[in-house]
């Protein structure tokens, strides 16, 4: 039996990682530590409720009482951690608590785990591994030619992603100081179930579905390569089992679209199949993203040579599948969508 410690378990990406190693394993534990921050969504884990084999535990990565007490309860064999403040415009607008979470919640986990795993000096716990979920944003932003590659040195540009720099070089300083045994993986833009409506695609499919404005960044032609997130929750299962101890692992399938193509493909979809009163008169560019980073996209060389890693879901079945996905959950989207976070929705579509 392996025991996971997984942080931000109730977001989109945690929880779709959870979901996927409960179906797949039977030899694994996931104790699931979340703050349920705006983004974070106990809805998300419905299909695993009752299940023994998560446990979820409601704290802050910030707060070391109740991270220590998490260590001393649960013997540990990997720590994931994907808790973050994850959205841009967020960090523009309030960039502190990316500061918070980010750098200074990613070095409580560090010293926690390390705390717990140390067994003598630059000695660990056989086995036990600490994997930061991070961002191909940490790169920065390219030209019209290359990839990210491992080798790339950081550039962040954004509050977020510098926040998130700023997490990978305190993880980089544990193996480095310590001997601490970590891995980093820097994936490109995920989309599938269970994202917040915040981001591009999930926020796209709900306006068109209620043919509301598609509020296009600047001219709409930044480039983001577009990953299926059980591809990266694959991705992350294969670094934590087989990565070699301190490297970063980029993960990325090279599928790069403008932001305006991604919108027309969801625009046609809908039109085609739900509402053809749906077209791209709702298109409407608005003032760019400030900073906002031209070109993303990676060169996912490494961890296919090195793990075997390749992306199953293409971006025409994945986008079908997310649509489809959004179309049979509207009531998760109306609760994701009312509240708190509603408020914010709002006051930042008004000003677009
Ligand atoms: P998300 O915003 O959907 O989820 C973040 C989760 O973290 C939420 O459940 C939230 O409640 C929780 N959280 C926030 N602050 C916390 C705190 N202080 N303590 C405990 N929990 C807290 O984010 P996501 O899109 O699922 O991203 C997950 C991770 O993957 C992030 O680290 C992000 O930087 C990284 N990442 C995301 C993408 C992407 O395209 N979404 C791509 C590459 C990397
Ligand atoms: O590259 C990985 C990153 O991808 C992750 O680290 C971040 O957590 C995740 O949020 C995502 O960042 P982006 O800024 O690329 O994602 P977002 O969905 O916010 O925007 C995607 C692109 O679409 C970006 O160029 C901005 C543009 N955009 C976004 C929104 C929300 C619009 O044009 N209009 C919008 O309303």
């Amino acid at each position: 039996m392996k025991t996971y410690l997984v942080t931000g378990g109730a977001g989109f990406i945690g929880s779709n990682f959870i979901l996927y190693m409960l179906d797949r394993y039977e030899d694994v534990t996931i104790v699931n530590v979340d703050k349920l921050t705006y983004a974070g969504n106990l809805e998300n884990l419905r299909p695993v409720e009752g299940n023994p084999r998560h446990i979820f535990v409601q704290a802050d990565i910030c707060d070391k009482a109740a991270i220590e007490d998490l260590f001393r309860k649960y013997d540990f064999d990997y720590v994931i951690n994907f808790a973050a403040e994850s959205h841009v415009d967020r960090s523009i607008s309030d960039p502190e608590i990316f500061v918070k979470t980010n750098v200074l919640g990613t070095v409580n986990l560090l010293n926690c785990a390390k705390q717990a795993w140390q067994t003598g000096d630059d000695a660990f716990k056989a086995g036990c591994k600490y994997l930061q979920v991070s961002t191909d944003e940490v790169y920065g932003s390219l030209g019209a030619e290359g990839f990210f590659m491992e080798t790339t040195p950081l550039d962040p540009h954004s509050p977020y992603s510098s926040s998130k720099a700023a997490a990978d070089l305190f993880v980089k300083a544990y193996a480095d100081t310590y001997r601490f045994p970590v891995n980093i993986t820097r994936c490109s833009n995920n989309y599938g179930p269970y994202q917040f409506p915040e981001k591009l695609i999930p926020l796209m499919i709900n306006n068109a579905l209620q043919r509301k404005e598609l509020p296009v960044y600047g001219d709409g032609m930044q480039v983001r390569d577009w990953l299926y997130v059980e591809d990266h929750c694959k991705a992350i299962d294969m670094v934590a089992r087989e990565g070699r101890l301190g490297e970063v692992y980029n993960v990325g399938g090279h599928n790069e679209r403008p932001n305006l193509a991604i919108v027309k493909t969801i625009l046609s979809y809908v039109k085609e199949h739900v509402d053809a009163g749906v077209g791209e008169e709702l298109i409407r560019h608005v003032t760019d993203r400030k900073g906002h980073d031209r070109r993303y996209g990676i060169d996912p060389e490494k961890i296919r040579r090195e793990l075997g890693w390749y992306p199953e879901t293409d971006f025409e079945t994945g986008i079908q599948k997310t649509i489809q996905w959004y179309l049979t959950n509207q009531e998760w989207m109306e609760h994701v969508t009312s509240g708190r976070y509603q408020e914010y929705y709002e006051k930042m579509y008004d000003s677009k």
